[in-house]
């Protein structure tokens, strides 16, 4: 049984469509990212698939229960993280996780000795008795996710895990996160708009744009497929060079940003005088060229024809970071 297996899901929201025919199997165990930027679909689908929200078309099961008619076990079976704040901020930690205990109808003894454990696996021992309201971002982050353990689900949600947070504190979730994998056994699926969280968590990666999941594989698969060096060139006259450089058999791909080119070629190292050449032959200048490995972003751009730079969602995110440290968190 896969932890997950959805056909044709579809999210309608009148002429827009959020989310489009995906088929997605997850294994029991992995951590699975989203990636896309903003309004790719990728909290959409992940309320879908944990009933939240009804699908237009197609199918899901959850650890092995029909999203549509199993609603109930469904919820039992999964833990969720949302994107905004959930917690509350005039309690305490462990009352904030006895509450949700309770809510789940967990026994006395079963609730304490269970607070006590996630309240370990995201080391927020020594915090327990703190008002909420005391805590840093980073920590009612950790609290959010430690909730959402609390009745051992088999899938934990986790909905842009470290939005708007430093990225050390980023970093410290992220080992987290990892951690309860492997301690508790529970398979995560997870959106991000961050390569490098993708890069560095995921066992696998949908890269999600426009709702639709255009390709998954993991990481390092991604990265290989496009197979070539990048060779960063910039110069004064980037038209003529683009043409030129398009015209030549060793370039594979010509990508055009505001003050370079980015040339897909093999064994880059190698091309760099070829480069130089090339540009003077057309009487142009170079003022650098670089060459890298493809990253995430560059996937990305291969994929959806754009970049998913942060610079693009900074700003989003910045007040989101502000709502949560501020602690909007009544709900
Ligand atoms: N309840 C709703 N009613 C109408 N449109 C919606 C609703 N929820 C989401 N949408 C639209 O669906 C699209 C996908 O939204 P969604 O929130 O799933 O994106 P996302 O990938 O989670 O983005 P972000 O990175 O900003 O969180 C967007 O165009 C959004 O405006
Ligand atoms: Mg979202």
């Amino acid at each position: 049984m896969h932890a997950i297996e959805t056909r044709g899901l579809t999210k309608k929201f009148d002429a827009l469509t959020a989310v489009k025919q995906v088929d997605l199997q997850v294994a029991q165990g992995e951590i699975f990212g989203l990636l896309g930027p903003n309004g790719a679909g990728k909290t959409t689908f992940i309320k879908m698939l944990s009933t939240l929200s009804e699908p237009t078309e197609g199918d899901a099961r959850v650890w092995g229960h029909d999203i549509r008619r199993e609603k109930d076990a469904v919820r039992h079976d999964i833990g969720m993280v949302f994107q905004d704040p959930a917690v509350d901020d005039r309690l305490t930690g462990r009352e904030n996780l006895d509450f949700h205990a309770r809510m789940y109808g967990m026994k006395k003894t079963d609730r304490i000795s269970r607070i006590g454990e996630v309240l370990d696996l995201v080391g927020l021992t020594d915090k327990a008795g703190e008002l909420l309201r005391n805590y840093s971002g980073g920590m009612k982050r950790r609290l959010e996710i430690a909730r959402g353990l609390m009745h051992f689900p088999r899938v934990l949600f986790l909905d842009e895990p470290t939005l708007g947070l430093d990225p050390q504190t980023r970093y410290h979730i992220w080992e987290y996160i990892k951690g309860l994998n492997a301690q508790e056994q529970v398979t995560i699926v997870l959106t991000t708009h961050y390569m490098e969280e993708a890069d560095e968590l995921c066992s696998r990666i949908g890269i999600i744009d426009y709702g639709s999941i255009l390709v998954i594989d993991t990481p390092e698969a991604l990265k290989n497929t496009l197979g070539n060096d990048l060779l960063t060139v910039k110069a004064a006259d980037l038209d003529a060079l683009q043409q030129a450089f398009g015209n030549e058999s060793w370039v594979l791909e010509v990508n055009r940003f505001d003050s370079s080119l980015v040339l897909s070629v093999q064994q880059g190292e190698e091309k760099v005088p070829l480069a130089v050449n090339t540009a003077q032959k057309h009487g142009v200048t170079l003022t650098s060229v670089s060459v890298r490995k493809p990253t995430l972003d560059d996937v990305f751009l291969h994929y959806t024809g754009k970049s998913i730079r942060e610079e693009d969602v900074s700003e989003k995110d910045q007040i989101r970071g502000r709502m949560r440290m501020h602690g909007s968190g009544r709900r």
